[in-house]
């Protein structure tokens, strides 16, 4: 993993590089492929997450996500990412959100693929990456991950990078309109380096 600022069009910017893929806060030239890309993974994604508001995909949208997240990267509150592989073809945004610092340094991550990409070892790429910079930049103790039970390709993931199983929450958060029960995972600063990632497919 290594960290880097982009250049003065991106400021304060900031890259995490990982195995094959990089990944950086969401700009305003990312919009088209962002949109596009969710547009023709939203039959794969939508099981897996709140529901999409009715103008999601739109510039409009996406500029206020950019404003929020803004706030939230200068607040120390969240830090999202678009994942891109070293040719720069976008493959799926992560993002190390609700923050909490004080006695607790942790931070929740959530993640997506979009469909073409899925299932050939980015997603494992990318969050070995973030808990790089998670733990050695943002300096947290802990990343807390949920899924529900019956996702197979999160579990697989999140117990291949090195997460605990740590509980069950009941009606935990409401993905596709319905409260739904959710497994819980974590990951300490102090837990030992995953053993493996998945061979490097192109595609
Ligand atoms: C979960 C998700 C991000 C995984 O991304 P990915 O890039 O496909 O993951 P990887 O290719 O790195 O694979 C991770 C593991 O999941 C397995 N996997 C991938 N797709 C799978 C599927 N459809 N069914 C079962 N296992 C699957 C892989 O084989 C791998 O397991 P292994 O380490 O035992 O080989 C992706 O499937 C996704 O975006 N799903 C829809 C949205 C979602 O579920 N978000 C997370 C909500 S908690």
């Amino acid at each position: 993993m290594a960290l880097f600022r982009l250049g003065p069009t991106s400021e304060s910017a900031t890259c995490v590089q990982g195995e094959g893929v990089y990944l950086r806060p969401p700009e305003m030239r990312d919009f088209e492929a962002w949109a596009g890309l969710r547009e023709r993974s939203r039959a794969f994604l939508t099981p897996w997450e709140p529901t999409w508001p009715g103008d999601d995909l739109t510039r409009t949208s996406f500029r206020r996500r950019l404003r929020r997240h803004r706030q939230e990267i200068d607040g120390d509150e969240a830090y999202p990412f678009l994942i891109f592989r070293e040719d720069h073809v976008l493959l799926g945004g992560l993002t190390l959100g609700q923050v909490k610092r004080g006695v607790v340094q942790a931070a929740t991550l959530g993640y997506w693929i979009g469909a073409p990409y899925a299932g050939k070892g980015y997603m494992s790429r990318a969050v070995r990456a973030v808990t790089g910079f998670a733990f050695s930049n943002l300096r947290l103790h802990r990343i807390e991950a949920s899924c529900l039970p019956h996702n197979e390709a999160s579990i697989k993931l999140l117990e291949r990078i090195g997460f605990t199983r740590e509980g069950f929450a009941r009606s935990y958060l409401r993905i596709n309109g319905v409260w739904q029960d959710h497994l819980l995972y974590g990951l300490l600063e102090s837990d030992p380096a995953p053993l493996r990632l998945p061979k490097r497919e192109q595609g």
